[in-house]
């Protein structure tokens, strides 16, 4: 990995991930499908919405700003297709659940530091979601055993993809690459361990 490369280059080719999913997962996953897609619902409606906040928040980048505005878009439209598919299939969309995995990450965002620290924290701790996500719909699209969920889930694993990367180069537009590396390899090693420590359950995205 040569150092002069921006570090959105080396994530376009690699998830970076530490700890792959746990292979059991899938089966559970498939087993309780009208959970995991309300769970998945919310995770697309949860990226909606958190775009939103995060250009109100940082509403003088303007960079930023263009990047996520479409984002939001996207993001509901995933929220709608996963919607339909549960109406298709007479599911109920139900409660949102407790995202355990998200909450923990957030245990692990700077608490006071600079602007820039928190603003690094907030486009960090998004690419690491949208990163897990894609791997788990990889997952799902190469390990469901329904060719037409294989199907659905991989287009869900092709944008996601696009998206860490995409907040990766938003934190490395504004902050220096050198301290993004620093800090993205942090999070890659709390989210290891987080990872390891978490039961598999296939009522979740995460
Ligand atoms: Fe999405
Ligand atoms: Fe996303």
């Amino acid at each position: 990995m040569s150092m002069e490369k921006s570090l959105s280059e080396h994530t376009k080719n690699i998830l970076g991930l530490q700890l792959p999913t746990d292979p059991r997962w899938v089966n559970l996953a498939e087993i309780e499908l009208e959970e995991i897609l309300t769970d998945h619902a919310y995770c697309e409606q949860k990226a909606a919405t958190t775009c939103i906040s995060l250009i109100q928040k940082n509403s003088e980048k303007s960079f930023l700003v263009d990047e996520l505005s479409p984002i939001v878009t996207e993001e509901w439209g995933h929220f709608r297709q996963v919607l339909a598919e549960l109406k298709k299939r007479n599911l109920q969309l139900g409660r949102q659940r407790k995202d355990v995995y998200v909450n923990k990450l957030i245990d692990f965002q700077v608490k006071g530091g600079s602007p820039d620290e928190r603003f690094l924290d907030q486009m960090l701790i998004m690419a690491l979601i949208e990163a897990r996500s894609c791997e788990r719909f990889k997952r799902l699209s190469e390990g469901m055993e329904d060719a037409y969920m294989r199907k659905f889930y991989r287009k869900f694993m092709e944008s996601e993809a696009g998206h860490y990367t995409m907040f990766i180069n938003l934190a490395e537009h504004y902050i220096d690459k050198k301290i993004v590396r620093k800090r993205w390899k942090a999070w890659l090693e709390y989210e290891k361990e987080l990872m390891n420590s978490s039961e598999v359950r296939g009522d979740r995205i995460h």
